[in-house]
């Protein structure tokens, strides 16, 4: 406005100052514009290693080699990405007077260090990302009076352990990935002490062999991802409390078996993926808890498709309203292979003929007292249930 003002006022008085004018306007603009982003932000303006946008309190300072969180950043910011740089230690109160800061990027730098009191000041902070840097430890002492925290990005860093109460300073997490983490050795029972507002945990390519972690603190968990770890065997307990979990995925971990009773407390899964595994039979009545699932995934595992695969196909075409593409084809045995499993009993009949359970050599009657032991050798497939009938009811 004033410069369209100045240049009709040199047009009224000589001609020949025009063309000067308008070739220094650009000039005069650009110049009027730096003052006006520089002056907004505040008394302390912008760093010169960053853009700041005045209107959304958001500062952006990618990729500019930095090797520490740079002096000057304004005290209004709400958004602070300092990605892509070679940032090695963070001190403590590097951003202390930064109370309305809402989102603070670190991910993809160098970060081997954070000191306690790093994060001193930030009582707004909702989301940090950490992820894709050199973190040998859970910085834990720094996570102190971050009490709006939400949202934790750890991932794909060196951590070798996840001691006891890790995460119990920022008990308002509600998603937390720890995916990545390919260095990790130990996880304590107590790791996830206190995180009782976690929504989502990300553990999926944690080097996890053998066990689950105990994940039985994390009482409103919805969304569980710990694939392509190495669990050879699914016991019952290893989803001990997750009463809330509504998706579960353990894709890719070589899972062998799958225990009676592994999935009883997750009774509100929604979504259940165990693709890529190692599985050949699941234990009858595996599913029956699982009142709510509707999604479910099993393809990609060697099924065996014998009579102890009925009970499945029959369950799966009950309960799972999806086509036969979920769940995969039949390994063995060899008349089988490459069936859908779900379609197992359909088809030509007489390719399969299974019985029902019996007991070799059942006596006529027996007559036993109590606290006595009577062994009585029933004969089914392998993984089929039996349901012993008493004259007091079932056993
Ligand atoms: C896959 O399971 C079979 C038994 O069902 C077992 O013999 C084999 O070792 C398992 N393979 C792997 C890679 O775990
Ligand atoms: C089965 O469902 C998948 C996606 O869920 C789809 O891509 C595929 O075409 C379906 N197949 C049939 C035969 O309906
Ligand atoms: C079982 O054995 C006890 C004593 O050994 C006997 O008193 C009882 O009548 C027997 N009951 C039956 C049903 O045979």
């Amino acid at each position: 406005m004033s410069l369209l003002g100045r240049v009709a006022v040199h047009r009224a008085r000589k001609a020949a100052l025009l063309c000067l004018v308008f070739l220094m306007a650009p000039v005069w603009s650009s110049t009027s514009l730096a003052l006006a982003g520089a002056a907004a932000p505040g008394p302390q303006g912008c760093p010169p290693q960053c853009s700041c946008s005045s209107q959304l309190s958001k500062v952006v300072c990618t990729r500019r080699g930095l090797t520490r969180v740079p002096p000057g950043i304004p005290a209004n910011t709400r958004h602070l990405n300092l990605m892509e740089n070679a940032i090695e230690a963070v001190q403590a109160d590097s951003f202390r007077n930064l109370h309305h800061l809402e989102v603070l990027q670190l991910g993809r730098n160098a970060i081997r260090q954070i000191e306690v009191g790093a994060f001193n000041g930030l009582t707004s902070l909702n989301t940090l990302e950490l992820f894709d840097n050199r973190l040998t430890v859970v910085p834990s002492g720094a996570f102190e009076y971050l009490s709006k925290l939400r949202e934790l990005w750890l991932r794909n860093n060196p951590i070798e352990s996840i001691p006891s109460y890790a995460f119990n300073r920022v008990p308002s997490l509600m998603r937390l990935d720890l995916g990545e983490l390919r260095k990790l050795q130990y996880i304590s029972d107590g790791a996830f002490e206190g995180l009782h507002n976690l929504k989502y945990l990300n553990l999926g390519m944690c080097n996890i062999r053998g066990e689950m972690p105990n994940l039985s603190p994390l009482q409103g968990l919805e969304e569980l991802e710990i694939s392509e770890n190495l669990f050879s065997d699914i016991k019952p307990g290893s989803f001990r409390g997750l009463r809330t979990l509504k998706k579960l995925w353990v894709m890719n971990s070589q899972i062998s078996m799958i225990e009676r009773n592994a999935f009883d407390d997750l009774s509100s899964l929604v979504e259940l993926n165990l693709a890529h595994n190692n599985l050949s039979t699941l234990p009858h009545g595996l599913f029956a808890p699982l009142k709510y699932l509707v999604e479910l995934h099993l393809h990609h595992n060697p099924w065996n498709c014998g009579c102890e695969a009925l009970w499945l196909a029959r369950w799966l075409r009950e309960y799972i309203p999806t086509n036969s593409t979920c769940c995969g084809r039949c390994h063995a045995p060899a008349h089988m292979r490459g069936r859908q499993l779900v379609e197992v009993d359909q088809g030509d009949t007489g390719v399969l003929q299974c019985s029902a359970p019996f007991i070799g050599d059942a006596p006529r009657d027996l007559n036993i007292s109590a606290e006595r032991v009577a062994e009585l050798r029933c004969r089914t497939a392998p993984m089929s249930s039996v349901r012993w009938l008493l004259p007091n009811g079932p056993y």
